[in-house]
């Protein structure tokens, strides 16, 4: 942690500031110590440089299996890809990197830290990723180098944050979550009035087949295998994918204006990823098979989660035909 992180920092119990105690530093990151309250009723250790406000022994089942799974994933998958900027920027549109510059910005489940560390590089005055499971551990190794980057483990429903952000983002996390809408307000709270929110998530529509043939599969037996077997077992269906991309997607996509290509199954999302190389699409395959809660949501809903928080210049849009991104402003 660096001692830059601290007063963006307040205690999720009582809403105080928190003061460090018995810190030991690298030079650059606080590796170990304490943070405790004003109050001084609450404390929370530093492990491995990383504040800890959550653990997955004492947040409810629900939670803690999810984030376990993720866990294993991003501790796994800690490969990185020079395509994450371009996917990146299509799943916060119309956000473009300027935005970010001199920004105050919070990631709501930040994984391997792929994109805490694209907003770090592109000008963020400040950018705390958090995420309630042990990829934080992988976030913090890929962004410690990064002045402006921070790693937090702590569980989007209780931010130790007071509301400081001007912008906050969230990608693939919501749907994940056993009450969506509760996380996305949880998050919005966190952005000062006139700052920006962006979310991305699930969509409902064009996705039945998932919901109704995937889905069973995936609550039933692939998010409750380990995660090593499975590892192996997402090998096939990646195969298939692999193959289909490469030798059917992605060639037809470029004959003549890609208009064969829009009767293809799925096109627009497997298009999207056709350029991916194994590793990168075996970690596609291997996310939508671990996670034990995964919702499809639809646009009437996703509307009413901004409507909730009162944004304004709410800007909601169908991104590969299969899911759903938001941009507003918070009141
Ligand atoms: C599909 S991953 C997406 C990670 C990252 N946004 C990305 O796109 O690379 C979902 C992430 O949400 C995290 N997560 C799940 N429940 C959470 C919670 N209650 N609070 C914070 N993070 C959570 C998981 O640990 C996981 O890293
Ligand atoms: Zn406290």
């Amino acid at each position: 942690m660096k001692e830059t992180l601290l007063p963006y920092l307040q205690c999720p119990e009582c809403a105080v500031a928190l003061a460090l105690r018995a810190p030991h530093s690298d030079g650059t990151e606080v590796m170990s110590g304490e943070l405790v309250c004003r109050n001084g009723t609450h404390c929370f250790p530093i492990l491995r440089g990383i504040p800890r406000f959550a653990s997955l022994t004492e947040v409810a089942a629900d939670k803690a299996e999810t984030a376990a799974k993720f866990g294993w994933q991003w501790t796994h998958f800690t490969q990185s890809d020079e395509r994450y900027a371009q996917q990146f920027l299509a799943w916060i549109a119309p956000v473009r990197p300027e935005f970010f510059a001199g920004k105050v910005v919070l990631e709501g489940g930040c994984g391997k830290g792929r994109h805490t560390q694209l907003a770090a590089g592109w000008g963020a005055r400040d950018v705390i990723g958090i995420d309630l499971s042990e990829a934080v551990e992988s976030a913090f190794a890929a962004t410690r180098a990064l002045p402006n980057a921070h790693v937090v483990q702590a569980d989007i429903y209780k931010l130790p944050f007071p509301r400081v952000f001007d912008y906050a983002f969230s990608v693939g996390v919501l749907h994940h979550l056993p009450n969506p809408r509760a996380g996305f307000s949880s998050l919005a709270g966190k952005v000062k009035a006139g700052g920006h929110l962006s979310a991305w998530v699930y969509g409902a529509e064009n996705n039945e087949w998932i919901t109704r043939w995937i889905n069973p599969l995936r609550e039933g037996i692939t998010s409750r295998i380990n995660p090593q077997a499975l590892l192996h077992l997402s090998k096939l269906p990646t195969a298939a994918l692999y193959l289909a991309t490469k030798l059917i997607y992605r060639p037809l996509n470029h004959v003549g204006d890609g208009s064969l290509a829009q009767h293809l199954f799925y096109n627009d999302y497997l298009q999207a990823i056709a350029n991916f190389g194994w590793r990168e699409q075996h970690t596609i395959v291997f996310d939508h098979l671990v996670a034990p809660t995964a919702f499809y949501i639809s646009r009437a809903e996703f509307e009413a989660w901004w409507r909730d928080i009162s944004a304004t210049e709410v800007e909601i849009s169908w991104h590969n035909k299969n899911s759903w991104r938001g941009f507003g402003k918070v009141p």
